[in-house]
């Protein structure tokens, strides 16, 4: 018989590279180790030759950065999803593709089980599982992390040594660091006292407000349907889009956001993390969309908003329910195209001009000069009718405080003596 074949997640850190190996051992199995590049800048060099090295005896490094911002990061953008009112999940929606990577690699390889290096007390267990389960509910999930025989980092580090498995000098950085084109999310060491101010060397690719130009830098963004596709006039294909507001967006200190949030395995945990695209990205398009929604519209998205926001932390992406609120969301976006004109400057972003050919803004019904075409008379009947439950209410109110008691009887025995005659 053949061997089992086991498909691993595989970043090229510590975890993982260990991971591979005692896999291997405790399986007997051929180890395919899976890596997508989501744009993250940490441990890629020399990722095949690790992963060889750890006993992988075949692996993949595919390249899904494309994929992850046009059918995962800008849904969630279009969506405005944003959990807790603040952490656009750079983390969190490249679980699910991940996920459906490796399934597809299992499929292509005729594996029956795959290995992520989550531990136990996150939400990325749920989401890679719980997605798993979703694209492929005959394929068994290995999480090493939750039960293997290591108690700390030194003694992973020890089997590494004792095992001849490369690890890279980022494992004496104090964090644990998720980076990609999303944004960076950064936890542990100093950062799990809320009372500490995050240390300098925490943060990965933005100025500190304090650092950055004392200049502001405006930009332009052109949306089509709620999807951002063009800078300053060009238009730009959703890379080279993001990493150009990345870098505009770190160098001006935009996207740093200290959160103490709601984990979906029931603690407060403490994260910080970068965002600069995507910060700018939320602001303009809610500043496109202010413009561009009904009035209906806007406000049932924000509950929208804050029900897929959840879905997509709580890791159910590949659920029918998000699904349908996409579903909902992308008929939202059909008027969302236009232009905004935001600035940054030192860690903060404005809004300075926008513009769309949907606009609902219209000038001759918002002016107060003589151009006026708003019916002012009319506001008379709107109010009168508009107001009328209220005026009903306390009248009643009134009526009632001053004929409480009548002839000695109770308003109750009032209106039984009414009923009976
Ligand atoms: N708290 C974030 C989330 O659940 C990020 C998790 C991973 N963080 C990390 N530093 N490795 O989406």
């Amino acid at each position: 018989m053949s061997k089992q074949k086991i498909v691993v997640a595989y970043s090229g850190g510590l975890d993982t590279s260990v991971m591979v190996h005692w896999l291997k051992n405790h399986y007997d199995a051929d180890i395919i180790t899976c890596t997508g590049n989501l744009g993250q800048t940490k441990e890629t060099a020399s990722l095949q030759e690790k992963a060889f090295a750890a006993g992988a005896s075949r692996i993949y490094y595919i390249d899904l950065r494309k994929e992850f911002l046009e059918q995962y990061a800008f849904p969630a953008l279009q969506a405005g999803a944003l959990y807790e009112e603040a952490y656009p999940m750079a983390t969190s929606i490249g679980r699910p593709l991940l996920a459906k990577t490796m399934v597809d690699i299992a499929r292509k390889e005729g594996a029956t089980m795959i290995a992520h290096g989550c531990t136990g007390k996150g939400n990325d267990q749920v989401r890679f599982e719980v997605s798993i389960g979703a694209l492929a509910p005959d394929i068994t999930v290995l999480a090493p992390l939750r039960t293997w025989e290591f108690k700390s980092r030194e003694e992973e580090i020890e089997y590494a040594a004792a095992n001849g498995i490369p690890v890279s000098a980022t494992v004496k950085s104090p964090y644990s660091i998720d980076e990609n084109l999303w944004g960076t999310s950064i936890e542990c060491g100093a950062l799990e006292d809320p009372m500490v101010e995050p240390p300098l060397d925490a943060f990965q690719s933005t100025s500190s407000p304090e650092s950055a130009p004392d200049e502001s830098e405006e930009v332009t963004i052109g949306f089509e349907k709620g999807i951002p596709v063009s800078i300053d006039g060009r238009e730009m294909e959703s890379i080279e889009l993001v990493e150009f507001l990345n870098a505009i967006g770190a160098r001006n200190a935009i996207g740093r956001i200290d959160l103490i949030e709601n984990r979906l395995v029931g603690i407060k945990s403490r994260e910080v993390y970068e965002a600069p695209a995507a910060t700018i990205l939320h602001f303009a398009h809610k500043e496109l969309e202010r413009l561009t929604l009904d009035k209906g519209v806007a406000h049932y998205k924000s509950i929208v908003a804050h029900e897929y926001a959840n879905l997509i932390y709580n890791g159910l992406w590949h659920s029918p329910l998000r699904e349908a609120l996409a579903a909902f969301v992308e008929k939202s976006q059909e008027r969302v195209s236009g232009i905004v004109k935001v600035r940054l400057y030192k860690g903060t972003v404005r809004i300075v001009a926008r513009s769309s050919a949907f606009s609902l803004y219209d000038p001759l019904l918002a002016t107060y000069t003589a151009e006026d075409q708003f019916d002012h008379k009319a506001s008379e009947g709107f109010i009168k009718i508009y107001g009328l439950p209220l005026k009903t209410y306390n009248r009643v109110l009134q009526k009632k405080n001053s004929t409480h008691k009548k002839n000695g009887q109770s308003q109750h025995q009032q209106q039984y003596a009414a009923v009976e005659q």
